[in-house]
């Protein structure tokens, strides 16, 4: 039995909140079922240092407490990140907080950074990776609490905690559901941050920032600069978006927060393109936003990620939706004649290689 053969179709007429806590907890409960050994032949990446089985990764959120990193892992993706985490734990905005936008294959969530804290976090972490390893990279995200938080103290505080228990880790500034947050994107005030975080951390697995895709085009040049300058890895492109493609069609279109899924995808996918335009070559770049199926993955790499994450269509489709992507890919990359994920990166689109 596995969540996405029973489970799925009376998941989806739940209350998504409710839906969600309970599809984490059957996975805690190996409902999740397994990826066959040989499936990634490939697909691997090298990046950040590590090795990675396929590019595929779990993006954030999903799993805020690391409650399911080990089954998670075994579902097949290449890499999990679990958080956002902040210092202390918090309850996070009132709920209703999440609404699903099925005709839109989209999500729109103010969740507001719920999470049981650091200590809570470590403690999982601990038990987690006792034993075998994990088997695919794994990543924790982090972020400040609403109340009291002072930002540079507070990153500095969570990176120097995770930094041993993490294979990557992730500033989160770009949650828009976190008064404030976003802000700290702003060159000058990210210079300030990341500088307190690398003083305080001289060594600490790769450190990669996460962006907004609302950020205007023209903050790109110095936020990509500054990260470089700063001595970070790379950048995660994107987060969920705030503003509202028109035309944008459901009962819950009109709710307050992020949006994410299939109307994110142009929009992270062209400012990924950017971003890796500005960074030549200096930074890895994490392409999120949007991506159901191989060939979305594929514009991803060509725009210039080096791996990609996903949370709404795995939220929709379950843990089917990793085997399906990853035959697309590799049927992408050969119609495409690449012998690997590395060599379609940045390539030209098909057509336009035809044309
Ligand atoms: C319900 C929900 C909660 C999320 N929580 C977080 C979070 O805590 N931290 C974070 O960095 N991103 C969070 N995200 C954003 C995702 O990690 C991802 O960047 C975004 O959803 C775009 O990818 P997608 O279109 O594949 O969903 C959340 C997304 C959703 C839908």
């Amino acid at each position: 039995m596995t969540v996405q053969s029973l489970a799925l179709p009376l998941l989806r007429r739940l209350d998504p909140e409710r839906a969600h806590r309970i599809a984490l907890a059957a996975l805690g409960a190996g409902l999740g079922g397994r990826a066959g050994p040989h499936e990634d032949d490939g697909l691997s990446v090298e990046a950040l240092g590590l090795r990675f089985p396929n590019p595929i990764g779990l993006a954030a959120g999903f799993d805020k407490d690391a409650r399911a990193v080990r089954p998670l892992a075994r579902l097949g993706f290449g890499f999990v990140e679990a958080g956002t985490v902040t210092l202390l734990p918090q309850a996070g905005n009132p709920r209703p907080r999440l609404f699903r936008l099925p005709e839109e294959g989209a999500v729109i969530n103010r969740m507001g950074f719920n999470n049981n804290g650091l200590d809570r976090f470590l403690d999982r972490l601990a038990r987690t990776r006792a034993g075998a390893p994990l088997g695919v990279p794994f990543g924790a995200n982090v972020g400040i609490n609403k109340e009291g938080a002072d930002p540079p103290r507070d990153y500095a505080r969570l990176v120097q905690a995770l930094a041993p228990h993490a294979d990557y880790l992730v500033i989160n500034l770009s949650s828009p559901n976190t008064p404030g947050l976003r802000d700290l994107q702003q060159a000058a005030r990210l210079r300030d941050l990341l500088d307190a975080i690398v003083q305080a951390s001289p060594v600490r697995p790769p450190l990669l920032v996460k962006l907004a895709p609302d950020l205007a085009f023209e903050s790109l040049p110095e936020i990509v600069e500054t990260v470089v300058q700063a001595g970070l890895d790379g950048l995660i492109v994107s987060n969920t978006l705030v503003a509202r493609p028109p035309g944008l069609r459901g009962r819950h279109a009109a709710e307050t927060g992020g949006l994410s899924g299939r109307p994110l995808r142009r929009r992270s996918t062209e400012m990924l393109a950017e971003v890796s335009r500005l960074s030549a070559g200096r930074l890895t770049l994490v392409g999120c936003g949007g991506i159901e199926t191989g060939a979305d993955i594929l514009e991803k790499l060509q725009a210039g990620a080096h791996l990609v994450q996903l949370y709404t269509s795995f939220a929709y489709e379950g843990p089917a939706l990793l085997g399906r992507l990853k035959r697309e890919l590799r049927d992408a990359l050969r119609d495409g004649g690449w012998s690997s994920i590395e060599a379609a990166r940045l390539q030209a689109p098909h057509a336009a290689r035809n044309s």
